[in-house]
């Protein structure tokens, strides 16, 4: 069922735990991320990022292909379909592709800036009935091209934004997209703890979930955290078992060649790994 996030996330929040967005790149992770969530009875969120966007061919291709996943594979739990890390024309792009949500990420601009566009995006998305994310101090690492420097948000900023009729807030915490560098100080919950109170039911999100230890994100969930996104480690996952694949030289064994059974070890680490998070965040039996 394709809506937009902001009711399982309302829902997230009052209930003390998070659902997760995964990050698809092709049919393989669409499906596998789908199978997965019906299958455990969570509601999900897929998460485009316009690279991604790119590399499928298009936003209308990505509508296309998760509609008629939802329908063909019979999947009846929450899924909503949003873009990750947004330009403002990317939003307006997904918007008339038939998204159902989007994220703006206004955190490179001056604070009056970032305001400014969002409340021109909130307006937007109320007309489509779609859900939107907005971001307040950037999250560090790279995500597809965009490169943060992982600032903790100022808990006012956070309060600024979150009133402009927003649906969930992105605020960075220290944390950092992509793999964690041995020398991470590890999440502010100071940070979050500050940004809670000031914002009150405002679902908040937590990005660069790859590489979080078990009781950050526990406790990150108890401080407000309503969506954990997560990239990289379905494709460290996809890629090793794909490795191990093909150094076991099972590619050359009869068929093995044939891209359904090469990247069918690949596909099933991701849904192992997206079982491992939906388990963790808590979304089990809350679809
Ligand atoms: P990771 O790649 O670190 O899991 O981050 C994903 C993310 O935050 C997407 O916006």
């Amino acid at each position: 069922m394709l809506v937009n996030a902001s009711e399982m996330l309302k829902k997230a929040k009052a209930g003390h735990y998070a659902v997760g967005q995964f990050n698809i790149n092709n049919l393989e992770w669409t499906k596998a991320i789908l199978l997965t969530a019906q299958e455990l009875n969570s509601p999900v969120i897929l998460g485009v990022s316009e690279g991604a966007g790119k590399y499928m061919t298009g936003y209308k291709t990505v509508v296309g292909m998760v509609k008629g996943m939802l329908e063909e594979l019979n999947i009846t739990v929450p899924v909503a379909l949003h873009l990750d890390h947004g330009s403002y024309e990317g939003c307006l792009k997904c918007v008339e592709a038939g998204f159902t949500s989007i994220m703006f990420d206004g955190s490179h601009y001056p604070i009056e800036e970032n305001v400014e566009k969002t409340k021109e995006l909130v307006k937007i998305v109320a007309e489509h009935g779609m859900s939107l994310e907005a971001e307040v101090g950037s999250i560090g690492g790279e995500e597809d091209g965009v490169v943060g420097m992982g600032e903790c948000a100022d808990p006012k900023e956070c309060k600024m934004v979150a009133d402009l009729g927003i649906d969930f807030l992105a605020a960075g915490i220290g944390n950092i997209h992509g793999k964690y560098p041995a020398n991470w100080k590890g999440l502010s919950f100071e940070t979050l703890d500050a940004i809670q109170k000031l914002t009150g039911d405002m679902p908040l999100v937590l990005h660069g979930g790859t590489g979080i230890p078990a009781d950050m994100i526990k406790k990150a969930i108890d401080l407000g955290v309503s969506k954990i996104n997560v990239n990289t480690e379905c494709q460290l996952a996809f890629a090793a078992a794909t490795r191990k694949y093909i150094e076991e030289g099972k590619d050359e064994q009869g068929k093995g060649f044939d891209p359904r059974k090469l990247l069918a070890p690949g596909t099933e680490a991701i849904k192992a790994t997206v079982k491992e998070k939906m388990e963790l965040f808590g979304s089990v039996n809350k679809a």
